[in-house]
């Protein structure tokens, strides 16, 4: 008999026609979000399921899954997940790091740009009839060529987001729980800064750390006065890394020029004030949604559920492992 597994979401068609050869699959076609009672119900005789960022994992989920060996996220951050309650029940939970993170980094200069030369505001206003006549200081903007970038969060997202900057001939400094060793930095072409002087010197701030609880509102109203009134911020991370209200506040009151959100606080809600001020560019998560990742990202949750549950050149190591320990127990 083949072990039974749950696809959470719609995915890719072929990558759920790959999983039926190893796999009795059940789909998700209606793509509702399961809340954790709703996925609970349907991992009750599941051996495997392949989850996205949407559909959270914890204890009560666990607990009703008695014969469940592995979860899959698709998305590189995994802050969906009980890591603690899974690795107890031995339960595997893996990842898909690594194959996104050229199209994250593209991503986070497109919404950099956009942010400070206030693409998307300028637009709405264009398809608004209201372009009569060209202005000297229409949309005046922030320079991004020859600016400090202050990167908080430089694992391998913020160091290709880095590595971009070079052609922008820009000045980057970079905050992170654990500084780079010296050759990375050089790479990089990136020093180490503490977050207040990254706050205070950066002209443009972009959030790439992972979800915890420590990191919950690194950038609060506090953090938003230190920095220039001049300054955009973009935050590529998840929501919760950023106050969303005191984010709104500073934005109406122009105490920062601009913000790039691509993530938000209680998504796909976004605060109501955010979609009230002008100077920010927001976007549905969609970092890594460019068609080759998207499929790359979905293909390589599926590598990790075929190997742990037994099957290929890996069985029974997953590629994306987070918690090693499980493999013992
Ligand atoms: C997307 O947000 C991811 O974590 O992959």
């Amino acid at each position: 008999m083949k072990p039974k597994i749950l696809v959470a979401r719609a995915i890719f068609p072929d990558v759920i026609e790959r999983l039926t050869r190893y796999f009795e699959v059940e789909t998700n076609d209606a793509d509702v979000i399961m809340p954790p009672a709703q996925l609970a119900a349907h991992l009750a005789d599941k051996d495997g399921a392949l989850t996205t960022a949407s559909e959270r994992v914890d204890a009560t989920v666990l607990a009703a899954a008695p014969k469940l060996r592995v979860v899959a996220n698709m998305a590189v951050g995994y802050n969906n997940f009980d890591l603690d309650a899974m690795t107890a029940k031995g339960v595997m939970a893996t990842n898909t790091p690594d194959v996104l993170n050229e199209t994250t980094a593209d991503f986070g200069w497109a919404l950099l740009m956009a942010t400070a030369r206030r693409i998307t505001e300028s637009e709405r206003w264009l398809r608004e009839g209201r372009w009569d006549k060209w202005a000297y200081d229409m949309f005046l903007g922030a320079d991004i060529h020859g600016a400090t970038l202050g990167i908080i969060g430089m694992g391998r997202i913020g160091q290709a987001i880095a590595r971009r900057a070079a052609g922008f001939n820009m000045h980057v400094v970079y905050h992170n729980r654990s500084r780079l060793d010296a050759t990375l930095e050089a790479a990089c072409k990136a020093s180490y800064v503490g977050k207040d002087e990254l706050l205070r010197s950066a002209d443009h701030v972009i959030l790439v750390l992972p979800y915890s609880a420590a990191t919950h509102h690194t950038i609060g109203a506090a953090e938003l006065a230190q920095m220039k009134p001049t300054a955009t911020l973009v935050n590529l991370a998840r929501g919760g890394i950023v106050d969303d209200a005191a984010l709104a506040r500073a934005l109406a009151e122009k105490r920062i020029a601009a913000a790039g959100l691509d993530v938000f606080e209680g998504e796909p809600n976004v605060h109501p004030d955010l979609l009230t001020v002008p100077n920010v560019v927001l976007t549905p998560h969609i970092a890594s949604a460019s068609a080759a990742t998207r499929r790359g990202m979905a293909n390589l949750a599926a590598d990790n559920l075929i190997a742990a549950l037994g099957f290929g050149a890996d069985a029974g190591r997953p590629p994306c492992l987070l918690n090693p320990s499980v493999l013992g127990k």
